[in-house]
């Protein structure tokens, strides 16, 4: 079984990642040591599909110690924080106990924070069970919540303890919700893998067909780059940024919009779009590398419409994002495929151009 090391600054962690990989789950948790029980953070939807394999396999679930809540990105906040720090107070979880996030990236981003803040910090296994959180969110420690200013605008590092990702649980994802998934795939070839990208020009279809084999050669593959960017920048203070490539427009996309019309590798989709555009309206990346990148997006199929952006709103949320500084907006732009630059500052008049542009496509995309 693929398992992938990690090092963080709360010890070196392991990623188990193949199907049938949730039959690890509970040595992963034994092998943590000492615990006082085991609480499983996960929403009603996950539940129904994994509640009963997971129960089979994680003593403390059938102790009736799993609490569900909602998993939508509108959902994502401080209020439900609240209300899980103050189930796992009331079921009288210590500072011994394991959280077991179980779930999509809003479970784990929600479960994560609250295992970070609860007495100060209780140990945490991610259980990610959707493409995106397999491939990025549970690894790497970041946890949070939005604000109605702006994406995950309050959170922490907090490295999981381990992370089980058992490709066996994308069979019941919704499409849309796998489809998603596979922007966050594509943006791990443009930024640092063109042997991967190549591979996902070639083998789309089968992977939006959940091809096995194909799974299996690319979601360990995007976890070990993403093992070697947060080994070197844990905290974000550089290298780690190239992980955002798509991400500065695509989150501001997602909050502009309420969080409620795209799924977040939609609103990446966008992204990867938005910033491919820019590096190639500012001559860093060539054309032909550029069309490249457009056409695979493409290739994973319509994304729901752009609709009517509000440039105000979107120019204030993009000041407000974590990479900024000092409300100057740091964009990650393509170079070439496998290669991005950074901390790239643009003129407004720039985005809003390329704002328009994306309005094109939109309005192509649907004839
Ligand atoms: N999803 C970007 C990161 O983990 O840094």
């Amino acid at each position: 079984m693929p398992t992938i090391r990690i090092p963080s600054s709360h010890g070196a962690y392991r990623v188990f990642c193949s199907r049938g990989a949730l039959a690890r789950a509970e040595s992963a948790i034994e092998g943590l040591g000492d615990s006082t029980g085991t609480f499983v953070l996960s929403s009603p939807n996950v539940w129904r599909h994994w509640g009963r394999t997971l129960a089979k396999r994680v003593r403390g679930v059938r102790a009736n110690r799993t609490f569900l809540f909602d998993d939508s990105e509108s959902a994502k906040n401080l209020a439900t924080v609240e209300l899980l720090c103050r189930a796992l107070s009331q079921a009288g979880a210590d500072r011994r106990a394991v959280i077991v996030a179980v779930g999509g990236g809003v479970v784990g981003d929600v479960a994560g924070f609250t295992a970070a803040s609860y007495l100060r910090g209780v140990r945490l296994v991610q259980v990610p069970t959707t493409l995106v959180a397999q491939v990025d969110s549970s690894v790497g420690g970041k946890t949070g919540v939005n604000l109605p200013e702006g994406k995950n605008l309050v959170g922490a590092f907090y490295p999981p303890r381990a992370v089980i990702a058992d490709f066996e649980t994308l069979a019941t994802l919704p499409h849309r919700e796998y489809r998603s998934g596979l922007y966050e795939i594509i943006k791990y070839g443009a930024i640092a893998d063109a042997e991967l990208f190549r591979f996902l020009e070639r083998h789309m279809l089968p992977l939006l067909r959940c091809d096995p084999a194909a799974l299996a050669w690319v979601i360990p593959r995007c976890i070990r780059i993403k093992a070697r960017v947060v080994a070197q920048d844990e905290r974000e203070s550089g290298l780690r940024e190239i992980l955002n490539f798509g991400h500065t427009f695509g989150h501001a996309l997602e909050a502009v919009t309420g969080y409620r019309r795209f799924l977040h590798g939609e609103a990446i989709g966008w992204g990867l779009y938005a910033a491919t555009l820019l590096g190639l309206a500012t001559t860093r990346i060539p054309e032909s590398e550029a069309t490249r990148v457009i056409r695979l997006v493409a290739s994973v199929g319509p994304l729901p419409r752009l609709g009517a952006i509000r440039a105000a709103q979107l120019r204030r949320i993009l000041a407000g994002d974590k990479k900024a500084r000092g409300g100057r907006v740091r964009w990650v732009l393509p170079r070439r495929i496998g290669k991005v630059q950074r901390g790239v500052e643009l003129p407004w008049k720039l985005i809003a151009r390329t704002i328009s542009e994306l309005a094109e496509i939109d309005a192509k995309a649907r004839g």
